[in-house]
């Protein structure tokens, strides 16, 4: 059984989750991290659920052999598609998952047009099927698969011409109409916050990673897991791909 000095244990199919690892540490700031990136296996969002759930196993086995005492799986798509599967193979490990922010999106703007941006397969997924079915009675809500979306947040590009016409092509078909909400429904999304705003006018960009990085800190302190250290807590970033570029981006992305 991990203790309180143990590092929290994050992981997602690239850098995205550092998206929540940064709101995470503003919350737990004495906290230890270890954020694993598999960019060597990314995107997951096209794969099948059953090789989202076996790589999300291998990275978990690994996060717990480092001696992880939590694991965030900072990605919505290996969420929907394991987090069932991993928190039967390891009930005594606090798995916190992470779902696109439907819910507080519609409870804010109830009636309202609200997007949904998120991976082919997180879509598709029975996990975020039955969540969007819980609340398309209170808005209405367009799911919209992006594509081809996060690997311009694993090259670095957050920003330019490439960018933004792939954005365009995404979301030309559903912008007939305004929206006064957009959900961002993958972690590598909020790297794209500002490209994104720029053709959703003034729709509101809603992220989840406040709530998920709220929903660790309750879990940590229900397992009595929170840590008790008075120094700032530190961050190790692993990725599995050899290109060194990768963990360089990363330590950017989470400076941002
Ligand atoms: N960051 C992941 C998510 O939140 C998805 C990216 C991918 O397709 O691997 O869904």
């Amino acid at each position: 059984m991990a203790d309180r000095d143990a590092p929290v244990g994050f992981f997602d199919s690239g850098l995205g989750g550092i998206s929540v690892l940064r709101e995470a540490r503003k919350l737990l700031p004495n906290e230890d991290f270890i954020y694993f990136g598999d960019s060597a296996n990314a995107p997951y969002g096209t794969k099948s659920p059953e090789r989202i759930t076996e790589l999300s196993e291998a990275v978990v086995r690994r996060l717990l052999a480092m001696g992880a005492k939590a694991v965030v799986v900072a990605c919505n798509t290996a969420t929907g598609e394991a987090v069932d599967t991993l928190r039967e193979r390891y009930p005594n490990v606090p798995v916190i998952g992470t779902e696109p922010a439907i819910k507080p999106a519609a409870l804010a703007f109830p009636g309202g047009r609200i997007l949904v941006m998120a991976t082919p397969q997180c879509l598709a997924s029975r996990r975020v099927r039955e969540l969007a079915a819980r609340y398309e009675s209170e808005a209405e809500l367009v799911l919209l698969p992006c594509p081809g979306l996060m690997e311009f947040v694993e090259r670095g590009e957050l920003s330019g011409r490439a960018l933004r016409s792939h954005l365009d092509s995404l979301l030309a078909p559903v912008l007939v109409r305004p929206f006064d909400a957009v959900v961002l429904g993958c972690t590598h999304y909020p790297f794209l916050r500002g490209a994104i705003a720029e053709l959703t006018d003034s729709a509101a960009i809603i992220d989840g990673n406040l709530g998920i990085s709220r929903q660790l800190k309750k879990r940590l302190d229900e397992a009595g897991l929170r840590s008790v250290s008075e120094h700032p807590g530190t961050v190790e970033i692993i990725n599995s791909s050899a290109d060194p570029a990768l963990l360089e981006r990363s330590r950017m992305l989470l400076a941002l």
